[in-house]
């Protein structure tokens, strides 16, 4: 049994997390929930329907280390860098899901389905990353991918919902698609979490662009699957563009490979892998869609991938549509399914 604090628990994700621990995803012994001082006095377990044995929310500075397992950070990046090496210092595991730790070379960035290895033992400094919400549903869907056939090239475009942006994203992605139904010539104004209005729009600028072009965002894409996948060379060129859907990351993905293949082997490859839901040409229809994933939490545990064909011309070259959940695959439950592998590999609780 373990005391879990979940750091961001007012926020999108950290809502999520509650979620998942109240349906018993690990065993609990307790669970305290850490926000900000706007927080204080927020009783989340009758907020959100929760049985789960919880403490008192509390703040960072009140947070006492003393008797906690684990912390599952998701307060943003500057918060992680400030406040998680203290815990982790104290040997509390903390699970990150901020790009804070993601690149050091001694902290496991870890997809349980993709890199599970990294975990065979307990992380030296006590700190495990969560990749980037965007990089977790692409590099499992690469990863059967890669043992079928050897991954040469990745071009990855992402369509990414507004609860990417957490809870300040979702609220104005509604307020802005209800002034437009209002007033179809509204304009909104730039600025607010998506750096131009949303809603009815395109975004393909997600985090600052760098002096080479490529934004915050793209960067992770390019970077972090060659560390999960441990292909340092692995070349990967991304588009991120926000998009006015509330729920569920999508990704069209087109992969050169170093051996041919075909459209039934690559199906195959994908069908036979667990936690993935593939979508053959014989189905109607024959990829999935945000709406229908977020509909059921049967589906929003699971990598969605369809549209999976080989170019006629060039049998090294495969393209997919993928679709997650970002909150659960892309963060939440990922981050839990990795504290589920420590406890299974004996070395937590
Ligand atoms: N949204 C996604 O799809 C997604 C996916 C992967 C990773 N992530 C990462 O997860 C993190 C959280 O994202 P989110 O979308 O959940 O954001 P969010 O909805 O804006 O939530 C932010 C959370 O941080 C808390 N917080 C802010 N300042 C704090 C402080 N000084 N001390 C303690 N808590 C503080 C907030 O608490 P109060 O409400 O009390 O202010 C809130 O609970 C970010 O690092 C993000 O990059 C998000």
């Amino acid at each position: 049994m373990l005391r879990i604090a979940v750091v961001g628990a007012t926020g999108a994700v950290g809502r999520e997390c509650l979620a998942l621990l109240d349906g018993g995803i690990v065993p609990v012994e307790q669970v305290v929930p850490v926000g900000s001082a706007r927080s204080l006095g927020r009783d989340l377990g009758n907020e959100l329907g929760l049985s789960l044995p919880m403490a008192e929310l509390v703040t960072l500075d009140d947070l006492d280390p003393a008797g906690l397992d684990v912390a599952v950070f998701s307060a943003g990046a500057e918060i992680s860098a400030r406040e998680a090496e203290r815990l982790a210092s104290a040997g509390v595991l903390v699970v990150d899901n901020s790009s804070a730790f993601r690149m050091r070379p001694d902290v496991p960035l870890v997809v349980p389905q993709v890199n599970p290895g990294a975990l065979d033992d307990r992380p030296g400094p006590n700190l495990v990353a969560n990749p980037n919400c965007s990089t977790i549903q692409l590099v499992r869907a690469l990863k059967p991918l890669h043992e079928l056939a050897g991954l040469e090239d990745v071009v990855v475009a992402t369509y990414q919902a507004a609860s990417g942006g957490g809870v300040r994203g979702l609220r104005e992605l509604a307020e802005g698609s209800r002034a437009i139904l209002d007033d179809p010539r509204a304009q909104g104004t730039p600025g607010g979490r998506f750096g131009q209005p949303l809603s009815f729009n395109l975004v393909p600028e997600i985090g600052l662009q760098d002096d080479t072009g490529l934004t915050h965002e793209e960067r992770k894409l390019v970077r972090e699957p060659r560390k999960i996948l441990g292909l340092p060379d692995l070349r990967v060129s991304a588009t991120a563009v926000r998009v006015p859907v509330f729920d569920c990351h999508s990704e069209a993905v087109h992969v050169r490979l170093r051996e041919p293949v075909t459209t039934e082997s690559v199906e195959a490859a994908l069908a036979a892998t667990p936690g993935l839901r593939a979508y053959g040409r014989s189905q109607s229809p024959s990829y999935p869609m945000p709406r229908t994933v977020f509909a059921r939490p049967e589906d929003r545990a699971l990598v969605h991938v369809g549209r999976i064909r080989v170019e006629p011309e060039d049998d090294r070259a495969a393209a997919l549509w993928v679709v997650a959940d970002n909150l659960w695959v892309g963060a939440a439950l990922n981050a839990l399914q990795i504290v589920e592998l420590g406890l299974k590999n004996g070395w937590l609780g």
